[in-house]
């Protein structure tokens, strides 16, 4: 433990040297960084360090546990699992036992904050917070945005659990840049946020984004936004990802289905971290997920991210994810399609890949899953990129890196549920029809 901690402390001061003189040139379309970015950004950099987990192993090893504790006494008997079995309970992962079974799911919604696992399990989104319906799909009025809209909700200050009166599709007008402690919960409607331009987490903690559609984002001008009840700013033009996540802490992304958006599907930069994507459904892409944007940005050695129990499907090509610096836990995801490769990287991160199914594509030059970008092998060969239980289809195979990691703590590594697991454990991944007064 005290190895740990004397690693968070070097960590701290790497951290902040870096941060100070490297992020205010970084390119963060804040075309006025004031004050009040500044203090963000800063707020932003210690909030980062207090989510950040000295012992990741712990993180791992509680959602390997929690899946094996989960499907004991349940491998295939005794459950009603069958789509036309309308009040069975679907849930086939410990995410969604949390919640899903319960037909009062619609009273209950605020129990989802207690649901997440991996690295972002602590995001508890508007919690503590009022619920607030919004009732207009618009999005006109980018400094004074109406009440009843999305807008309107994500730049209040006090904490607010989003939920949607009626199915809608929101076209962003410019990026929706959100405020700490916020929950989009688009259960119970069909919420498509799409044609539009990105969701904006920037510099904020403590965001959960769940069941919503995000698709065809492309990027916004820019111009006077207001990102906050009491500032508003000059934004140069966004990026075009499903979600952007600069210098974020504290986030949860569940039940989304993404596709087909002009940069990334999620994108986490910028000192991002303690983060869980999981039950997502992913297609139609090219470069699906990004975590870390320069290999000159050590600030994002705090980069702690989860993804769990998602489906990378059909038409994708590459970057599931492509990481750097940071720590990132693969686990029980089913890769059923990719065109170039599924999981890449460069400047050292590590990657944990357990239990995960992984299907190669037909074109005998991509059948390997990992790929390293910017680094000979005799440099790249001690990163540590570890596959263990990972369920190797049509070819795939994943080429690993570094020793078996070895942590602080003296815990050895829990085994994750294998790949063969995976076709279930993912089974209802993406968006989902909740339908009040019946199990979700
Ligand atoms: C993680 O740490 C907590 C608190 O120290 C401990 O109670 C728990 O058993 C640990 N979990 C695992 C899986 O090691
Ligand atoms: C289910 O799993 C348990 C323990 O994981 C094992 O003991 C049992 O034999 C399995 N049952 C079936 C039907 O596969
Ligand atoms: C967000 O919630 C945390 C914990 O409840 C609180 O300390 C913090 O002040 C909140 N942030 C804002 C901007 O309200």
């Amino acid at each position: 433990m005290e190895e740990a901690l004397h690693h968070k402390l070097l960590l701290l001061i790497a951290f902040f040297i870096v941060a100070a003189t490297v992020l205010p040139i970084v390119e963060a379309n804040i075309a006025n960084f004031d004050e009040v970015w500044q203090k963000r950004a800063e707020d932003a950099r210690k909030a980062a360090l207090d989510a950040y987990h000295p012992d990741p192993l712990n993180i791992t090893n509680d959602l390997n546990r929690r899946v094996h504790e989960d499907t004991r006494g349940n491998n295939g008997t005794g459950r009603k699992l069958r789509d036309n079995e309308d009040d069975a309970c679907m849930a086939t992962n410990p995410i969604d036992r949390c919640w899903r079974c319960d037909p009062n799911w619609a009273s209950n919604r605020k129990k989802l904050a207690d649901c997440a696992l991996g690295f972002g399990h602590q995001a508890t989104g508007g919690k503590d917070g009022r619920f607030y319906e919004v009732t207009d799909p618009s999005d006109d009025d980018m400094v004074n945005p109406k009440p009843g809209t999305l807008r309107y909700a994500v730049i209040q200050m006090e904490p607010l659990w989003i939920t949607f009166a009626h199915d809608m599709e929101i076209r962003l007008n410019e990026e929706l840049i959100m405020t700490d402690n916020k929950t989009i919960d688009g259960r119970g409607a069909l919420v498509q946020i799409s044609n539009g331009a990105q969701i904006t987490i920037q510099f904020i903690k403590n965001v959960i984004i769940h069941n919503v559609h995000v698709r065809n984002h492309y990027p916004g001008n820019g111009g006077l936004i207001r990102d906050s009840v009491d500032h508003f700013g000059i934004r140069t033009r966004s990026d075009g990802d499903g979600i952007s996540l600069f210098g974020a802490s504290n986030i949860w992304i569940d039940h989304v289905s993404m596709s087909n958006c002009a940069d990334g599907l999620i994108d986490a930069i910028e000192g991002s971290t303690a983060i869980t994507i999981s039950n997502c459904h992913f297609t139609q892409h090219n470069e699906v997920m990004l975590f870390g944007a320069s290999d000159s940005f050590s600030g994002d050695e705090v980069m702690q991210i989860t993804v769990a129990f998602n489906h990378f499907g059909q038409g994708l090509i590459q970057r599931m994810p492509r990481a750097r610096w940071g720590f990132i836990h693969v686990v029980n995801n089913d890769y059923t399609h990719w065109l170039m490769y599924a999981i890449g990287g460069s400047q050292h991160p590590t990657i944990i890949s357990q239990g995960n199914r992984f299907i190669a594509p037909q074109d005998p030059n991509c059948k390997e899953v990992t790929k390293r970008d910017y680094a000979p092998e005799s440099m790249w060969k001690s990163w540590t990129w570890r596959s263990e239980d990972d369920l190797m289809m049509n070819g795939a195979f994943f080429v690993q890196s570094g020793s078996p990691i070895r942590f602080a703590s003296k815990e050895e590594m829990i085994r994750a549920k294998p790949g063969s697991s995976v076709t279930r454990l993912v089974r209802y991944a993406g968006a989902l029809k909740c339908v009040a007064g019946k199990p979700c």
